[in-house]
């Protein structure tokens, strides 16, 4: 694989595809959370300062092959103006002579010729960023003609889009047949942490899952308990344990069609995996004089999980405490929701706390970095992945085509 850090990229096209598939405000129509797109400030920047002309590409949502504004990257594209200092144009098909730097938004079918022309006719002090790519059917079914057609855009592709890289795209897979391609920055460190924590993990391992689906996540935790000292489950997750054992679990939210996956789980790993020894429960309308601290079969048929209990903070803190590596995917209860995000923030204090001293942290997954934002532990952590599902796979030890690709 070739590395962008070590490459020396000078004066060239580059084509670069990263994950800018952010959450977008209904309201304000502005970007919720920035967190994937500041990870990709140092690649654009490196590339920039070095003469070339950044091309950059991503998706938004699932518009399955057709424009919909819905999935417009505008809004993307005016905070990463904002945030380079560049000013911001929107153009179809007809490029200005910008005087000071921009960047500038295409919003044209980049197969069509006279749009390919104005795209080459922007100078490299500006920052050009291509729509939607899930616009073009041929995108996510990496057709080689969409790829061929991308490609002639640039000299060089640049893949800095480890979020996606689990997904065989046109722009993921199809370009490196036609394009000199790197590894980029935030690539690299992606793939740099998630090894250490495969291939070169201390002892004590400590997992912690949470969430509330377990059927994407077996895998990785089947994968990651061949190493794992400890599984520390919580949230929906544990919700689902609880009900193979054949507790009552109320109204509580949980993928119900996994329950056997529950069951083999705790049968293959037994003395790795820690349920929840008590559990925060309230009425459905998680009303304040509902709530009530229980073990987990003293659950109410009308009441739900919603929480982590105290006993069980303490017990998950005393083994992150004790880890050399951490490994967290998954909020342990309704953290959007006072005061059921007390588990979830309390152990991404101690995950903070612990990391980057006595302990290899990742975390990784939506939720899970919005909980370590909010806990403001985020520099704590040795490695907070913009990978979800990408991490998650790469974590089972699944190959993604994305990587693959660009070897
Ligand atoms: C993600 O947000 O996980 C990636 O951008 C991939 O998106 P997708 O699941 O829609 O392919």
């Amino acid at each position: 694989m070739k590395y962008l850090r070590t490459s020396n990229l000078k004066n060239k096209t580059v084509l670069l595809r990263v994950d800018v598939n952010v959450p977008i405000d209904e309201k304000t129509h502005g970007v919720a959370d920035c967190f994937r797109i500041d990870q990709i400030v140092p690649t654009i920047k490196l590339l920039m300062e070095n003469g070339n002309k950044v091309i950059l590409c991503g998706h938004l949502g699932r518009p399955e092959g057709k424009k919909d504004e819905k999935f417009t990257l505008k809004p993307v594209a005016e905070f990463l103006a904002n945030r380079l200092f560049l000013k911001f144009a929107e153009t179809k098909d007809k490029v200005a002579k910008y005087e000071v730097p921009h960047l500038v938004f295409f919003t044209g079918n980049i197969a069509e010729e006279k749009v390919q022309k104005q795209i080459e006719k922007v100078e490299a002090k500006n920052l050009v960023f291509l729509e939607n790519l899930r616009f073009y059917k041929g995108e996510e079914e990496n057709d080689p003609v969409f790829a061929k057609k991308l490609s002639a855009l640039a000299d060089v592709y640049v893949n800095d889009a480890f979020g996606v890289d689990h997904r065989a795209a046109a722009s993921t897979v199809g370009v490196t047949k036609y394009l000199d391609s790197y590894c980029g920055l935030l690539l690299e460190q992606e793939i740099k942490s998630l090894d250490t924590v495969l291939h070169k993990s201390q002892k004590p391992f400590v997992l912690m899952m949470g969430g509330i689906k377990i059927s994407d996540k077996v895998e990785t935790i089947q994968n990651l308990a061949k190493k794992a000292d400890k599984i520390l489950l919580g949230g929906g997750i544990s919700n689902l344990f609880f009900l193979s054992k054949g507790y009552e679990i109320g109204l509580s939210k949980v993928e119900k069609t996994a329950e056997k996956t529950a069951w083999h789980l705790e049968k293959n790993y037994k003395d790795k995996i820690f349920l929840p020894l008590d559990v925060v429960v309230a009425d459905e309308k998680m009303d304040k004089y509902s709530i009530r601290v229980c073990a987990p079969h003293e659950i109410g048929k009308k009441e739900m999980v919603l929480d982590i209990g105290p006993k069980t903070i303490l017990a998950f803190a005393q083994q992150l405490k004790a880890a050399k590596t951490i490994v967290w995917n998954g909020p342990l209860g309704h953290f959007e929701i006072k005061p059921f995000d007390t588990g979830t923030m309390s152990l991404a204090r101690v995950v903070g706390g612990v990391s980057t001293r006595s302990a290899y942290g990742l975390v990784g997954g939506g939720e899970t970095v919005d909980a370590v934002r909010l806990s403001h532990q985020f520099e704590h952590i040795d490695h907070v992945s913009t990978g979800g599902g990408a991490m998650l796979e790469y974590l089972a030890g699944k190959e993604l085509p994305g990587i693959e690709a660009l070897k």
